[in-house]
């Protein structure tokens, strides 16, 4: 019996008494699919941090319905609620210092004084936290390490009878992880980019954020330590040809990229090019990233060449997630 579920009432409703008893579901998101349990039952986040072989040093992401229920967990100073106003529902998660009632699991927040919350906008994930009642702790429904997955087949690939059910909501929108932005100490600092971009954030409060470096000492958020969204074969970066046994992985025109030895890029057989946006859109790239990482992964090329990608706007979200797959 396959655990892939078409998202209807009945199924939605069949999702919440699982994550009730403490099961695992995973649901889709705008961003990417989320392995979800009850935020508020250790026990079952514990499955969580099992299901992905996640180092339990690493916090997770709680989502909720709007800022009204997040305020129950954490507290939230008026740049927050600024930026809740304008991003929420959407692909934003904020690190808030945790309210004094500590509702939520520790191992959720893996015994840090913040928790990381969002408000997510994809229906599905909307309507199974409502059935609920209670906020779903989800981290991205993959392996640690490898791939984020953007379609319920890829869940089940990396997970499969780790989780109880999947709800299919077909693929995600924004298709890259949510912008983590770190708002529990003096400055705010983004700790992971994502599809809301500091531009963004600077348009609509008129407050300069900035990228966290790493530079200047660790970085604050567990996550970006670890080797993370790599595909399983070689990715090389900045591109600027092919090599016979590579898959190219496309951004803008590859009308004058050749293959080593001879032949153009545009000849690759389909299954060896993707291109993540012919005409150069930043946001059509980061919908196709990990899809066409995981097709390429896929394709028996023994290693992935990638075109330059622009690093800016979300350019710099897409870069991060290419840098890592390229060190891992
Ligand atoms: O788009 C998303 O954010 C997806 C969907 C499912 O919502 N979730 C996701 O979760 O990407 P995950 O667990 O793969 O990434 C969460 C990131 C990690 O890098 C983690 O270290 C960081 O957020 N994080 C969580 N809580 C934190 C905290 N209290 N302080 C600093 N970083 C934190
Ligand atoms: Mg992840």
């Amino acid at each position: 019996m396959s655990i892939i579920a078409a998202a209807s009432q009945d199924a939605i409703q069949k999702a919440a008494s699982i994550l009730t008893d403490g099961g695992l579901v995973a649901f889709p998101t705008e961003t990417v699919y989320g392995l979800g349990a009850n935020a508020l039952d250790g026990k079952a986040v514990a499955r969580i941090f099992e299901a992905k072989g996640r180092p339990a040093f690493n916090p997770l992401i709680v989502h909720y319905l709007s800022l009204e229920d997040a305020a129950q967990d954490v507290v939230a100073p008026d740049f927050a609620k600024e930026l809740a106003a304008h991003f929420w529902p959407g692909p934003l998660t904020m690190i808030l210092p945790r309210a004094r009632e500590r509702r939520v699991s520790e191992l959720a927040s893996a015994g840090l004084p913040t928790l990381a919350v969002r408000v997510p906008a994809h229906e599905t994930a909307r309507k199974l936290i409502k059935t609920c009642g209670f906020p779903l702790a989800a981290p991205s429904a993959n392996r640690s390490g490898s791939l984020s997955p953007t379609s319920p087949q890829h869940v089940a690939d990396s997970l499969g009878g780790a989780v109880d059910m999947i709800l299919a909501g077909g693929t995600c929108a924004v298709g890259l992880e949510s912008t983590v932005i770190d708002l529990s100490a003096d400055e705010p600092v983004i700790l992971r980019p994502g599809g809301v971009t500091a531009e963004d954030i600077e348009r609509a409060t008129g407050l300069t954020v900035f990228y966290d470096g790493g530079d200047h000492g660790k970085p604050r958020s567990p996550g970006q330590l670890l080797k993370h969204y790599a595909p399983k074969i070689p990715v090389r970066l900045n591109a600027v040809d092919v090599s016979p046994n590579e898959a190219l992985l496309a951004f803008g025109s590859v009308k004058f990229m050749g293959v080593r030895g001879g032949g153009f890029a545009k000849d690759l057989p389909t299954e060896k090019l993707k291109n993540l946006s012919e005409t150069g859109d930043l946001y059509e790239a980061a919908s196709n990233l990990f899809s066409m990482l995981h097709a390429l992964d896929k394709s028996g090329a023994s290693a992935i060449a990638v075109m330059n990608v622009p690093d800016q706007g979300v350019g710099i979200a897409i870069n991060d997630r290419l840098k890592r797959a390229a060190n891992a």
